[in-house]
């Protein structure tokens, strides 16, 4: 199976503001998060074309189960139907698309929707779009954690592996380069965290629903002007390549402590 071009960037999207967005016009917040999903597909459109080749949105976290339940029924039926009218057109633009997170919560027309349109598209290799549902960070940590045996020893990518499997995600996913939140609030909201350790921060205040191309080739271009140095004092163009931190020098060298990580 083809796999999404390595050496791309990988892009999260933490999609926020779409209930100011609809409130500002007067609008129920339900119709925030339908114009959000227009956005979504500017966004998968506009990413081969900018260097990113694995696309991480944020589309519902463990915790938006808080919401009220006809806002999250909104949100699932407005997954199910994306599915549905994407499907085809991922599958014709080569973008492979996954859905990263619990699915034991999700309704089984949702599930069928996803496992359908995952099949679909299981062979696009000029974008790997991951969006999560049901998702937690410290979940897939903790889960990943779990599956260590006493005395297993186990590297960051050997980790980043196990953490990829535990949300779904192919394991060969990279850590992320850039995340991006719109709606000019500033937190990780429990997205991505051990996958962002040597992430870019981009925080910018246009609400979802007005985000478009031009916006993500922006922020793309912000992201290149930044020196990305790993902990070192240069930019490390070759840990950038790797899309990891540099282990083969300085203390970052050191073995493994006995018994690896645990
Ligand atoms: C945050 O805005 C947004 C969400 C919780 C949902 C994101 C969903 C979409 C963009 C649409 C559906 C997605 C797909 C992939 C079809 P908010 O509601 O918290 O906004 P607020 O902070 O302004 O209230």
């Amino acid at each position: 199976m083809d796999r999404p071009a390595n050496g791309g960037l990988h892009v999260g999207l933490i999609m926020d503001g779409n209930g100011r967005w609809a409130r500002a016009r007067g609008l129920p917040r339900t119709e925030g998060h339908r114009r959000g999903a227009d956005a979504v597909r500017r966004a998968v459109e506009a990413a081969p074309g900018l260097g990113i080749t694995t696309l991480t949105l944020y589309a519902f976290s463990a915790d938006n189960w808080r919401r009220p339940a006809a806002e999250v029924s909104t949100l699932m039926r407005l997954l199910e139907s994306f599915l549905a009218r994407e499907r085809m057109r991922c599958r014709r633009r080569g973008v492979r698309l996954a859905l990263i997170g619990r699915r034991d919560r999700l309704s089984p027309a949702l599930v069928r929707a996803i496992e359908e349109t995952e099949r679909a598209t299981r062979d696009g290799a000029r974008l790997y779009l991951r969006l999560a549902v049901d998702y937690s960070a410290r979940a897939a940590i903790l889960a990943a954690a779990g599956t260590l045996r006493p005395d297993e020893r186990c590297d960051e990518n050997g980790f980043l592996q196990r953490v990829n499997r535990a949300c779904h995600s192919d394991p060969d996913t990279p850590s992320v380069d850039l995340v991006i939140r719109t709606s000019g609030e500033q937190r990780l909201s429990d997205f991505l965290l051990f996958e962002s350790a040597y992430a870019e921060f981009l925080f910018i205040a246009t609400l979802w629903p007005d985000f478009d191309g031009q916006d993500l080739r922006r922020a793309v271009e912000a992201f290149r002007r930044r020196e990305r140095r790993y902990g070192g004092l240069t930019p490390d163009k070759a840990a950038r390549a790797a899309n990891r931190p540099r282990r083969d020098f300085g203390v970052g060298n050191a073995p493994l402590p006995a018994g690896g990580f645990r």
